[in-house]
């Protein structure tokens, strides 16, 4: 027997002026257990023919829950800004929480709540790409999609809340200690296993959209990939890459998908070396305000990697010298290595992962009395009202081509409030948390 898929099977609730609370309480929408992904090109034609177990083995085997505009505008207090949590090219995302009472089965919990722009450069089909990704594919390194709301024109997403917010918050913030060598090195190696585990599923998924601000963070530095808006499935038999528009950040995409439209597993490596470059260096991969040489950080600083002599002038100098020196040189060799011209001579990303376990140690690190200051839990992710508006520029260009204009960003920051940790305590923590994680 088969069933036509159409938006309306899918997603019953966008086809109607107002859900109803008493249908949208009913539990998850969609039942445990995914066998066969589905994917984005399944629903973008709504005549495609689908079978029943295709669908109660995909979308439906995922664990999402709807709500009401209403819900989500009580949770957020109406949206107010004192609960903004920061502002991408999709739209505002607000801190949210959701109580025991809201849904049965759904534990009480704070929240990230995205709101589609309406007037922004995003739209209904990053809003799918996100619920579709993401409601089928689970994994400690991938942000928890938890449900989202789709009434007339509205189109929310509601995530686990990350307490530290983004890695780009944490790396570039002002006015605030360094990020420590040991969180450095979680993150990446966390967020390499996400990436792994997109790049080698039975159904590849890539990613395009790797950069610092995409990557979330939990109170104890787990990173997790967020915004699927931009990803594709891989491709599939004997093809070699997927044709596609140019899409993603400046500063991020790699050569050849700019010059080509190609796409690969690689290319997402080439952007997670800009990243692990971000993160040795705490530069911005794009940054005008720099001299014109050092602008482009991946021009500037790829051909000292390969210098153990030349990389001091590469390494964040807010680190004040408190990393490990054999760290940071495999870590350089790493990135020099995901930033080659050539996608081929990039290493798989489950061999990062392979390189970067080792590096989670740092019996070279110079372990003193430094002191650094995190912010307390239920805080943290929020930034002075100083920093306030950190914009820049990026192009993002949707499928359907109709824009090729810039997104300008903008960021509001909170204020922190301060607990102290030893870099020895940390890294005795993040060591019992390595001993105990496994690869996914
Ligand atoms: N689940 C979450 N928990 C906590 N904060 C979040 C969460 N999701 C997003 N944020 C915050 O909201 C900000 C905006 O996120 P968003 O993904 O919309 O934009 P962006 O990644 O900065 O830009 P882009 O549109 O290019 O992806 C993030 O930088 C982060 O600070
Ligand atoms: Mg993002």
């Amino acid at each position: 027997m088969t069933l036509k898929i159409t938006w309306k099977t899918i997603m019953p609730g966008c086809y109607k002026t107002e859900t109803p609370i008493a249908e949208s309480r009913k539990k998850p929408v969609l039942k445990q257990g995914s066998f066969q992904r589905l994917s984005l090109s399944d629903l973008s034609n709504p005549g495609s023919p689908l079978s029943v177990d295709d669908i109660s083995n995909s979308l439906i085997g995922s664990n999402l829950y709807t709500f009401t505009l209403a819900e989500l505008r009580e949770i957020t207090h109406n949206f107010s800004p004192s609960n903004l949590l920061g502002e991408g090219g999709f739209g505002p995302v607000y801190k949210g929480f959701i109580d025991e009472k809201l849904r049965p089965k759904l534990k009480a919990q704070p929240v990230a709540v995205k709101l589609l722009d309406l007037d922004g450069l995003q739209g209904h089909r990053e809003w799918l790409a996100e619920i579709i990704f993401l409601g089928q594919l689970r994994h400690p390194h991938l942000v928890k999609l938890i449900g989202y709301c789709c009434e007339d024109e509205h189109r929310l997403l509601i995530y686990e809340y990350m307490a530290r917010g983004s890695l780009e918050n944490q790396l570039f913030r002002r006015y605030s200690a360094a990020l420590p060598w040991s969180a450095r090195m979680k993150i990446l190696f966390g967020a390499a296993k996400g990436l792994a585990f997109l790049h080698e599923g039975d159904k590849p998924v890539i990613y395009r959209d790797f950069k610092a601000s995409n990557i979330l963070l939990d109170p104890d530095y787990t990173a997790k990939l967020s915004d699927f808006g931009l990803a594709k499935d891989g491709p599939e038999g004997d093809e070699t890459h997927v044709s596609t528009r140019i899409m993603g950040t400046h500063g991020y995409a790699a050569p050849e998908y700019i010059m080509t439209g190609h796409l690969t597993t690689m290319s997402d490596v080439y952007s997670f070396g800009v990243v692990l470059l971000e993160v040795i260096s705490g530069k911005r991969s794009m940054d005008k305000t720099r001299p014109s040489r050092e602008q482009n950080l991946v021009e500037w600083a790829r051909p000292m990697l390969k210098d153990p002599r030349k990389l001091d002038r590469v390494i964040d100098s807010r680190l004040e010298g408190l990393f490990s020196t054999k760290g940071a040189q495999k870590a350089a060799e790493l990135a020099y290595k995901c930033l080659s011209h050539q996608a081929k001579a990039r290493p798989a990303m489950s061999d990062v992962v392979k390189i970067l376990e080792p590096l989670q140690d740092f019996d070279d690190t110079v372990i003193s009395p430094f002191v650094y200051v995190v912010p307390a839990e239920g805080e943290v992710g929020d930034e002075s009202e100083s920093e306030k508006d950190i914009s820049h520029q990026e192009i993002k260009e949707r499928d359907d081509g109709q824009q090729n204009r810039p997104a300008w960003r903008h960021r509001i920051k909170l204020p922190l409030s301060l607990v102290a940790y030893s870099e020895s305590a940390l890294y005795k923590k993040f060591r019992h948390e390595l001993n105990t994680q496994t690869y996914q």
